[in-house]
């Protein structure tokens, strides 16, 4: 008798209940089928994809078999001591960052993450590794604080895999990821920032003595003062700074550069104070002396034609001496990038792979002809020679 519903308590269900309640499965239905239909798109690309694939080998196969080489494959020659079919892949998710530079990521009105980033010790992959879709996906429609000026159509991430190996000389990369449709930037004439190069590759290693360096990656480099950046000082202003733009060969605006070469970067940025400190620099030689105790970033760059450049970053973008050949393609709408240098070298500005040691480094797609901070970008990844416990294992061949 005690549990049977008691009358006196029946009330009405809430009119606005009930409203919020259709709008709720109203809007989970929409999701639901927005998401089976990008689902959809994306069995259709990827069937596109291996049908266009199909077509390029039957292609190449007739070509060597009536002994007429394929101009393209040239570029072969790099790492065609390697099998890569025996080298196991790594899928790498490269994201679009927009504007958030190392002081974003330090200040904590701007990041969520930030305390933990700088008093915790936490790595940008402890919070983000698994979520990089959403944030790529996200910023690059356009942020109030990460992206004031978006390219309609870009994509917010690109799955690319990864093969890494070495003989007793040099590493050997090797980087694959699906081409995109062009879409063109609103902010310069006809759309391309760089249309000599459809797609660059950098990658950095980081070096030593480098504040946060093994956390953060490519993002000790990335400041809120760079080209395209927030702070981004402008010609006048860097002419005015005489010997700092000199020493930094800056004319039109600010390369990346290590906060290890400044005096001091603003982080917090209050009372509309400019975030980073691209003319605080310390002399040359505290600098030259930065670089020989290997407290800089190794980056190497790819160009879409093949070329590569060997180089580091340290107050500014230098290029070095360094070896590096490198072969470009794409073939059935997938990008193949193979580059290579020596293990160890004697180069300055070269951070020397050895054995035993593991690395922290990064990697960046410019895709669809562009350039500075319209990439994307890897966190934090870990690289080391024969380790599987690495993200990145050189394997030896
Ligand atoms: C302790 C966890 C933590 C760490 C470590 C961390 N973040 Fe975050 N990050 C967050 C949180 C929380 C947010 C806010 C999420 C939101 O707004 O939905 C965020 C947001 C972001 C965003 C998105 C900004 C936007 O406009 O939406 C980017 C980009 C980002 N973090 C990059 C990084 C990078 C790069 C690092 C390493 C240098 C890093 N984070 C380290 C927790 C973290």
């Amino acid at each position: 008798m005690i549990e049977a519903p008691n009358q006196n308590f029946v009330r009405e269900i809430p009119k606005e209940y009930m409203e919020s309640l259709a709008r709720i499965e109203a809007k989970e239905a929409a999701e639901a089928e927005a998401a089976s239909a990008a689902k959809k798109a994306q069995q259709e690309a990827m069937q596109a994809q291996i049908t266009a694939a199909v077509d390029a080998a039957v292609a190449e196969e007739r070509a060597k078999a009536s002994g007429d080489a394929n101009a393209a494959d040239a570029g072969d020659t790099v790492g065609a001591n390697i099998d890569w079919s025996g080298v196991d892949s790594v899928d790498m998710t490269l994201f679009y960052p927009g504007q958030a530079s190392f002081e974003f990521v330090q200040n904590g009105k701007q990041h969520g993450g930030a305390r933990p980033l700088t008093k915790g010790g936490d790595q940008c992959t402890t919070c983000h590794a698994k979520e990089l879709n959403n944030i790529g996906n996200k910023i690059v429609k356009g942020t109030d604080n990460t992206e004031p000026t978006p390219i309609p159509g870009k994509r917010g991430v690109i799955d690319a895999t990864m093969q890494a190996a070495h003989d007793d000389e040099n590493v050997y990369f090797r980087l694959q990821w699906p081409d995109a449709p062009h879409a063109p930037a609103p902010f310069v004439d006809g759309g391309k920032m760089d249309p000599e190069n459809q797609i660059k590759v950098a990658m950095m290693i980081t070096g030593t003595g480098i504040k946060m360096g093994e956390q953060v990656g490519c993002w000790a480099t990335c400041h809120a003062d760079n080209t395209y950046m927030p702070f981004d000082p402008g010609p006048e202003a860097i002419a005015a700074s005489g010997d700092v733009a000199e020493m930094l060969q800056a004319k039109q605006s600010i390369q990346k550069y290590l906060s290890e070469t400044r005096t001091k970067v603003e982080i917090k940025g209050r009372r509309g104070k400019a975030q980073g400190g691209w003319n605080k620099l310390k002399s040359a030689e505290e600098i030259d002396q930065l670089l020989a105790d290997g407290t800089f970033m190794d980056l190497m760059r790819v160009y879409a034609d093949g070329s590569a450049t060997n180089g580091y970053l340290l107050e500014r973008r230098v290029q070095n001496d360094g070896d590096i050949t490198a072969s470009a393609k794409l073939s059935a709408g997938m990008w193949t990038v193979v580059f290579s240098r020596p293990l160890t070298s004697d180069k300055p500005g070269d951070v020397p792979l050895e054995a035993g040691k593991t690395y922290t480094v990064g990697f960046a797609i410019h895709d669809d002809f562009s350039a500075a901070r319209f990439h994307h970008v890897t966190l934090n990844t870990s690289l080391a020679l024969d380790d599987e416990t690495a993200q990145i294992n050189v394997v030896g061949r």
